[in-house]
């Protein structure tokens, strides 16, 4: 797999946010086991706090398709002078799908940073706890 797929994909995917009240496009493109690419893209309301942000909205699409295994995702926003990384929240909703995810920061231009799952949510709880009681 080419990176550079993945991030072409999470540049693209971010043209299709839903963000009129932020004005803060997200895009996300993630990587199965089998190799293909689910997308995503945040998705704002008017209740605000229904927002969808493009990291669970990819990942809620691909196990809809019915994939449950995933090895990298890409994301990116519009933010040109630093890497920025997926929020708390949906760094936990990526750990319930594995813990080896490899994480590209994708600047506008498709410049990235590459990290870890494990890097950004250290000490994490996972569906393995929930097996130790
Ligand atoms: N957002 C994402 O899509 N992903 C993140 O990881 C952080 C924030 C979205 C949510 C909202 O639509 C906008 O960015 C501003 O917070």
């Amino acid at each position: 797999m080419a990176v550079a797929e993945l991030v072409a994909k999470c540049l693209q995917a971010r043209e299709m946010a839903y963000c009129p009240y932020s004005g803060f496009p997200v895009g996300a493109a993630i990587l199965t086991t089998g190799g293909a690419i689910i997308t995503g893209c945040n998705v704002e309301n008017a209740s605000y706090g229904l927002t969808v942000c493009a990291e669970r909205t990819a990942i809620q699409r691909a196990v809809a398709k019915g994939y449950r295994r995933f090895t990298a995702i890409a994301v990116t926003c519009d933010i040109k002078d630093s890497f920025v990384g997926p929020c708390g929240a949906c760094r936990q909703v990526l750990m319930e799908f594995g813990t080896e995810w490899d994480v590209y920061l994708t600047k506008p231009d498709g410049t990235y940073r590459k990290t870890s799952l494990r890097d950004l949510l250290p000490l994490a709880f996972t569906p393995a706890h929930l097996q130790k009681n």
